[in-house]
């Protein structure tokens, strides 16, 4: 049985694109809130494959997406890695610092993947559930974005600290990068075997990178994930998402062999329709905040999005994760007039 958004990523434009949401298990949801409350902490949420199932089901429930994503963390690496993470409630989450060379010393090469384990059986309990047409997708934040939190230990406005470090000690950083390079290879692979169907790579902070810093830390260790995963996983469909390195996008792509990028709504519509839609499929890129607006804005912005890029291969998103805040009603409303779409 065909999943549409995998024949997307294949290549093949389908006449309705397929969708799904950044962030769709999550607070907006009456149920998740529910199910987050009876789990205790987010990480317990994450790591009890029963409840982590559960909520990467939930928004397929409501919405029928075409690919569900599973319910976890770019921050399990580094707790597989022996750092201490933990998430406070309102505050995001929270990190032992690794912000000088003497520490990164100390860094573990291997994460121990059998605390990754319960991952792993949500995926297969997902997989199991899940209709054959819909997509599961595994995913990893990327090295760059996961380094951030790392060495600032939270997240920060500008990720000025893991900038510094990469300035001052680009020996001591490459050390974390490649780590994380080696870990994601082999967690990405793990949950292919688990039962994903596509992969993620979230850089959520490469914008902030002058475009040297992006080729370095984020467009090289991309490729060498993607290398690494292929060479184990030939047909791997993988989805990078650059945030905000709009203008590098086609370099990215060229470099890194991504099956699709993710875009935001910054975007500017024909360079990516000329340099990036070309080559590989565009995921996006409705703004999170238009769906907050709802009403006749929303409509707009739907058609623009399927206007820019509906003829050509688009997986219809947002350009960021939904915000909590996001009326139910309004995610509807879009779903409905992407599957109206006569494109
Ligand atoms: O998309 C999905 O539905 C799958 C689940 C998912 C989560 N985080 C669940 C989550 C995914 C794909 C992520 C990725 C992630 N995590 C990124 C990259 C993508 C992005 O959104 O930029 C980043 C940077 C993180 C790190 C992280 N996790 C932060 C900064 C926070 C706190 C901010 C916040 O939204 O609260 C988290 C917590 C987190 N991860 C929540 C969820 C649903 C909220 C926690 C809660 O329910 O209390």
């Amino acid at each position: 049985m065909t999943k549409p958004f995998i024949e997307v990523l294949a290549g093949k434009r389908q006449a309705v694109p397929p969708i799904w949401m950044m962030r769709q298990a999550g607070r907006y949801l009456p149920e998740y809130r529910a199910l987050r409350e009876k789990a205790g902490s987010f990480l317990d949420l994450c790591f009890t494959p029963e409840y982590a199932a559960e909520v990467t089901l939930q928004p397929i429930r409501r919405f029928n997406f075409d690919a569900a994503i599973i319910f976890s963390d770019i921050l399990v690496i580094p707790h597989a890695l022996g750092r201490s993470v933990r998430f406070e409630a309102g505050e995001g989450p929270r990190l032992d610092p690794l912000d000088t060379p003497e520490k990164v010393s100390t860094l573990a090469a291997k994460a121990d993947f059998g605390k990754l384990e319960p991952v792993y059986e949500a995926l297969r309990r997902a997989r199991a559930e899940l209709d054959p047409t819909i997509a599961l997708i595994g995913f990893c934040g990327a090295p760059w974005t996961v380094a951030t939190y790392m060495v600032a230990g939270q997240g920060t406005p500008d990720q000025a600290p893991a900038r510094m470090m990469a300035y001052r000690h680009p020996e001591a950083f490459a050390g974390i990068i490649d780590v994380l390079v080696e870990n994601s290879i082999q967690y990405l692979v793990g949950q292919l075997k688990a039962g994903a169907d596509a992969l993620q790579v979230f850089d959520t902070w490469a914008g902030v990178l002058p475009p040297r810093e992006f080729e370095r830390w984020s467009i090289e260790p991309a490729r060498r994930i993607i290398e690494g995963v292929r060479k184990q996983a030939p047909d791997a469909k993988i989805i990078g998402f650059p945030r905000g390195a709009t203008g590098l996008l086609p370099a990215y792509v060229e470099a890194t062999g991504v099956n699709a990028v993710s875009i935001d709504w910054t975007a500017e519509p024909s360079m990516i329709r000329e340099r990036v839609q070309s080559k590989v499929a565009i995921q996006g890129n409705l703004d999170p905040l238009v769906l907050i607006a709802g009403g006749a804005a929303l409509d707009r912005a739907v058609d623009e999005v399927l206007a820019n890029y509906g003829k050509g291969r688009l997986i219809f998103n947002l350009g960021h994760g939904i915000q909590p805040e996001t009326p139910i009603a309004h995610v509807e409303q879009m779903v409905r007039r992407v599957r109206d779409y006569e494109g």
